[in-house]
């Protein structure tokens, strides 16, 4: 049996990794400025991480969420207490896209309304709500089509309010940090217009932290920048380091009621010993604050003049805009450098590194990216 064969592949074959180092099945050594997308929060493989999911397979991998799973509450107290919102709850699933499921299945049940308002550029995962509110028609298959949603301009307050005074509003999705769009961050005031739009207007204030969150920004989530409290955050990538794991917060205003949502491996003991792991890790190395520092670094030292159009982001998730197609740079980091890079478009050289990339790391990222342009 040949594999469906969807994704573009580049022809290395990672084998072993540390910290932000990769080798491939030939023995070269790669710096990862990419983080698997976002994913690598933490590091490739730290002790504890490696340590905490072997201990935990060899004692109990899955039960399911018929019994109790001490792990899952105490993920959930680490997950208040390093976020600044212990009085909100936890509900843990498998992925990015499915955690945004559950933020609009949830706001609509919360509302009795039907309809979500979601950004031009804006990328929320590829299972059928998620994509319906992704801005991206090349991947919306007719029957995803079905879901009432509306596109509004970022950073158009206006525009948002216009919809929202229609009342058939559940909620509106936006990401902290647009990731896929092109590293585009919404104004502070725009996310404080939104968040008092929707609470004017009785719909929910979905914020799609997937790749945003987590500590990437320097915060532990993007929105936070802007000083606003959400209704619902929803999370995934960096949460378990590359154990498939994702979860939504949801505000004390919300009433769980039993088997409005569920899942088969959400919460499951393996994904929890990684998810704890990684938060330890994180808070322990304090590895928001060198996100922060880092990232600084990197938008002070990557040059901003042509053939680079604008640099721009926040932490380390960061957007170098060309004004010419990027493959051709992003193939010569790969190969002829030896960094791992990602991009967003055909213009634009994303980097998305584990958060424990230290300064002497950046500065080889932007001697070789130097050394191309
Ligand atoms: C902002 C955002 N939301 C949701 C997702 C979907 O996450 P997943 O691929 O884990 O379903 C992604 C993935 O890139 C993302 O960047």
């Amino acid at each position: 049996m040949e594999l469906f064969d969807v994704y573009s592949l580049f022809d290395v074959t990672p084998v072993k990794a540390k910290g932000c180092t990769i080798w491939d099945s030939e023995g070269t050594q790669y710096l990862d400025l990419y983080g698997g997308h976002a994913v690598i929060s933490a590091g490739h493989c730290p002790d504890l991480y490696v340590r905490a999911i072997a201990e935990q397979a060899a004692r109990l991998g899955f039960y399911s969420n018929s019994v109790q799973n001490p792990l899952q509450k105490e993920l959930a107290h680490l997950v208040g207490e390093a976020s600044g919102y212990p009085d909100y709850s936890l509900f843990l699933d498998n992925s990015g896209a499915e955690s945004n499921e559950n933020a609009a299945k949830l706001a609509s049940f919360h509302t009795g309304k039907d309809r979500i308002i979601a950004f031009r550029k804006s990328f929320h995962g590829r299972t059928s709500g998620a994509v319906a509110l992704t801005d991206n028609p090349a991947i919306v298959s007719p029957f995803n089509a079905g879901h009432k949603v509306t596109f509004c301009e970022l950073n158009d307050a206006a525009g948002v309010e216009e919809q929202l005074s229609r009342g058939d509003v559940a909620a509106v999705i936006i990401e902290g940090i647009q990731g896929c769009g092109g590293i585009n961050i919404p104004d502070d005031t725009f996310m404080q217009d939104l968040r008092s739009l929707t609470s004017r207007y009785g719909a929910c204030l979905i914020l799609d932290e997937v790749q945003s969150g987590y500590g990437r920004t320097g915060k532990f989530f993007a929105h936070q920048w802007a000083s606003i409290r959400p209704d619902i955050i929803s999370m995934g990538k960096g949460i378990a380091n590359g154990f498939p794991c994702g979860g939504i917060l949801v505000s004390p205003e919300f009433k769980a009621v039993k088997g409005m949502l569920g899942t088969t491996f959400g919460g499951n003991h393996l994904a929890m010993a990684a998810a704890i792991a990684t938060l330890q890790i994180i808070t322990s190395e304090k590895l928001i604050d060198n996100a922060l520092k880092v990232g600084q670094h990197l938008l002070e030292t990557i040059p901003s003049k042509a053939p680079v159009k604008d640099v721009r982001g926040r932490g380390l998730m960061i957007g170098i805009e060309m004004h010419e197609n990027v493959a051709p740079l992003r193939n010569a980091l790969l190969f002829q450098k030896h960094i791992f890079t990602g991009v967003a478009g055909k213009n634009m050289i994303r980097l998305l590194p584990p958060l424990c990339l230290s300064i002497e790391q950046a500065d080889t990222f932007t001697k070789a990216f130097n050394e191309l342009i």
